[in-house]
């Protein structure tokens, strides 16, 4: 199973002058919010895996802010992946791995990355089917260790219903590129992780309308 490139308007990553740093302006916006949430969950130490990082301007924050933790980023972009790497190598923090190229709706990566503490995914559930959405969601299930966490954030359906017109206008822009992708609704989202052994642990609202579901593996 390839990976599929986002729309333009769902990612948008602007190059820097002078480096493999890329910027998006949506990630500068949700770093610190997405960070306040992970550390009310997040175990005092332990190995974090972060899922489609992106840029790497998440990683380098989650990092600073919980020292204690080994953070293993995570790409399918390998422009994606020289941008981390040079956040990495600018923060000189000792707790994040080398980036990984990793397309986490393949199946099987899990056997890889196992034992994670905590699996962090933001804004890819929305660009990608359900099946491939299935996948992904089985395999964080496999590679968490017994105990561990899965913060899953972004833009979600709720119990069926868009919630704003932004999120209507966003959803309908991203199903246009792709008719299989497109928002998923919470609730699903909840039973497959469920499925999957973990349990639902806490739903935080977020800014923007936007929402973390963190869920936990048998202890
Ligand atoms: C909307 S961006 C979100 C980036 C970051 N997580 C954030 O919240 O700012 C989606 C990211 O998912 C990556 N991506 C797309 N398909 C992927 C896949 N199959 N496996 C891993 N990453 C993927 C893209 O390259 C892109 O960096």
């Amino acid at each position: 199973m390839t990976h599929r490139v986002p729309p333009p308007n769902a990612s948008i990553a602007n190059e820097t002058e002078g480096s493999k740093k890329l910027f998006a302006p949506s990630a500068e916006r949700n770093a610190h919010a997405i960070c306040a949430a992970l550390k009310t969950i997040a175990p005092e130490q332990g190995n974090a895996l972060e899922l489609a990082s992106g840029t790497g301007q998440h990683i380098v924050t989650l990092a600073k802010a919980m020292p204690n933790i080994q953070w293993q980023p995570t790409e399918v972009d390998p422009d994606r992946i020289a941008s981390i790497q040079a956040y990495i190598d600018e923060s000189n923090c000792s707790n994040i791995n080398n980036p990984l190229l990793l397309n986490a709706i393949q199946s099987s990566w899990s056997t890889k990355l196992y034992p994670m503490d905590l699996i962090s995914l933001s804004n890819l559930l929305h660009l990608i089917s359900i099946s491939e959405a299935e996948t992904l969601i089985a395999e964080a299930a496999t590679a968490l260790s017994q105990g561990g966490r899965l913060f899953l954030y972004g833009p979600f359906k709720r119990s069926g219903k868009l919630i704003s017109q932004g999120d209507i206008e966003f959803d309908k822009g991203i199903r246009a590129s792709a008719p299989d992708t497109g928002y998923k609704d919470d609730q699903w989202v909840i039973s497959q992780v469920t499925q999957n052994g973990l349990a639902l642990a806490q739903t935080i609202e977020m800014p923007a309308n936007n929402l973390a579901l963190v869920f936990q593996k048998e202890p």
